[in-house]
């Protein structure tokens, strides 16, 4: 039996074929992402750099000596690979388990296609038992948690050492549980809507392209 750190290590693995020679890619955030980053290392003289989706990313890939490029500076890059939190079949995800959603969704809508790497338990036929997460300004923080009540959720502030997470951005995330999302990219939308919101960790409208999944029979891989 495969442990879930040994199914990420080899859909972390199994990602680096996906990374485009002499071109940027995309780098995530969180666990899987970080061994995607430690095996990206071993082949970091075949690329031209990385660009992160959080401070802790940059810094892993910066110890190993792969630049990482400002987005600003970067127009396309061929690829964006990062865990998710949960993925349907049709390549719908949550994200921001770590935080890093808003700056996932950035540089994910700068890449030509998503990879996603994930151990087999990520995969749901339904989005929404892991509490979705919704970057938030903090002068919002109680009437956007108000407006996710309403649509049904149970939404709370997501804390740390007794006080409000802080995202990247100095902003709060807003962990939104109940939900039962049969339809994504609607749900997508409509959270963005809300005044307040930075971003909602549903990736739906921008989801997956490939999903790498890790599981006991070897890495499945999922087109979408
Ligand atoms: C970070 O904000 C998230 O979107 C991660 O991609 C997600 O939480 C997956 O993390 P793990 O790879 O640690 O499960």
């Amino acid at each position: 039996m495969m442990t879930q750190d040994e199914l990420k290590q080899a859909v972390a693995q199994a990602a680096i074929q996906y990374v485009v020679e002499n071109e940027i890619v995309g780098v995530g955030t969180g666990s899987t992402a970080n061994f995607f980053i430690d095996e990206l290392a071993k082949i970091k003289h075949k690329i031209k750099g990385a660009v992160a989706s959080s401070d802790a990313t940059a810094e892993r890939l910066r110890g190993h000596g792969i630049k990482v490029f400002d987005l600003n500076e970067i127009t396309s890059m061929p690829v964006y690979i990062d865990g998710a939190d949960e993925i349907t079949a049709q390549g719908a995800m949550i994200k921001g388990g770590g935080a890093a959603l808003t700056r996932e969704k950035i540089v994910a809508s700068v890449a030509g296609k998503f990879i996603c790497i994930a151990d087999g338990s990520k995969l749901v036929a339904t989005l929404g038992k892991f509490p979705l997460p919704v970057e938030v300004i903090p002068m919002g923080q109680a009437v956007v948690a108000r407006q996710l009540n309403a649509i049904g959720g149970d939404a709370r502030v997501r804390v740390k050492d007794g006080v409000p997470m802080l995202t990247d951005n100095g902003n709060v995330i807003i962990d939104v549980h109940g939900l039962q999302i049969k339809d994504p990219s609607t749900l997508e939308a409509e959270i963005n809507n809300i005044v307040g919101v930075v971003t909602v960790g549903l990736f739906a409208r921008h989801g997956a392209n490939v999903c790498l999944l890790g599981t006991a029979e070897g890495v499945k891989t999922l087109i979408f």
